[in-house]
């Protein structure tokens, strides 16, 4: 039986780790050609080596989505090794609460803002110029829950970079949704729950944070990867043909409150 995704060829940022890991093995086994990009490269080779070793066919690549020049060339050999992109995921991103602790606000917000909102921007136009010249394409931007309501009381201080980004890739979303309609090229993000990956170890650490995080979603409990990287899936496919511009919850019901 022919995969979900059978022969299209997908990019996906951030694709070493968390969510873009297991967007990456899905789509690898629903029969994508599968670019994993990562700024850490040893990850990204991981997840492709994983996917090659069970039959799917993938390659890794090393690139940071807040330089101009390494999304074009991300894009550049992608189109080269692979012969085209069909779908973009920009899974890549980052938590303030990871900075460099010596930071101050502004230089951690410039970085939250470089990567989440400028990276998914850059990773965009270049893909872009290849999907118009095939007039048809697909891309799933990572928002959140926090793209599209504020943090409940007492997570954020309210100059919390990570909302205010999430706010701009649900934006950029059905911006860019209206524009490329017409090109063919289909463009939706997912607003994920918390969901166990890396980004949110140090809350779910803390065992009083991870039980209110918990209690906010009612389903009463956090995502996993694989909840997350199935409704990719439905969107980068073509069985999602007539979506575009949408910002899909997959959240456990945190944004029907
Ligand atoms: N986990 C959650 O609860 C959750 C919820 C909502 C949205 N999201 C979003 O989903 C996406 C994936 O998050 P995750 O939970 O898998 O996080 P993660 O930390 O597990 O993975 C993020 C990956 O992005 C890579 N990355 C970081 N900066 C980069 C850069 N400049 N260039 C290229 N790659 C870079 C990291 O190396 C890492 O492999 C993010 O955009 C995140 O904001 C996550």
């Amino acid at each position: 039986m022919a995969g979900r995704l059978e022969g299209k060829i997908v990019h996906i940022t951030g694709g070493g780790s968390g969510l873009g890991d297991a967007m990456a093995r899905l789509f690898g086994k629903e029969g994508a050609r599968v670019v994993v990009s990562d700024l850490n490269m040893e990850a990204a080779q991981g997840v492709a080596d994983l996917i090659v070793q069970q039959g799917g066919d993938a390659i890794a690549l090393a690139g940071d989505v807040s330089s101009r020049e390494e999304c074009e060339s991300l894009i550049a050999e992608t189109v080269k090794q692979m012969g085209g992109i069909d779908v973009l995921v920009n899974s890549a991103g980052v938590t303030p609460r990871y900075a460099p602790p010596e930071w101050d606000f502004e230089q951690t917000w410039d970085w939250v803002v470089s990567v989440n909102l400028k990276g998914t921007m850059m990773m965009s136009r270049f893909a872009v110029d290849e999907m118009k010249k095939q007039k048809s394409g697909s891309i799933v931007n990572l928002a959140s829950i926090i793209g599209l309501v504020g943090y409940a009381q007492g997570i954020s201080d309210g100059f919390n970079p990570y909302p205010h980004t999430k706010g701009g890739v649900v934006q950029m979303t059905r911006d860019m949704s209206i524009a490329l309609a017409k090109e063919g090229i289909r463009v939706n993000s997912l607003c994920p729950g918390f969901t166990y990956t890396p980004l949110v170890t140090t809350l779910v650490e803390d065992a009083d944070m991870h039980e209110r995080l918990k209690s906010l979603h009612p389903m009463g409990r956090l995502g996993q990867p694989a909840e997350i990287a199935n409704a990719a899936l439905f969107l980068a496919s073509d069985e999602a043909s007539f979506i575009t511009g949408a910002n899909l919850p997959v959240d456990g019901g945190y944004t029907a409150q």
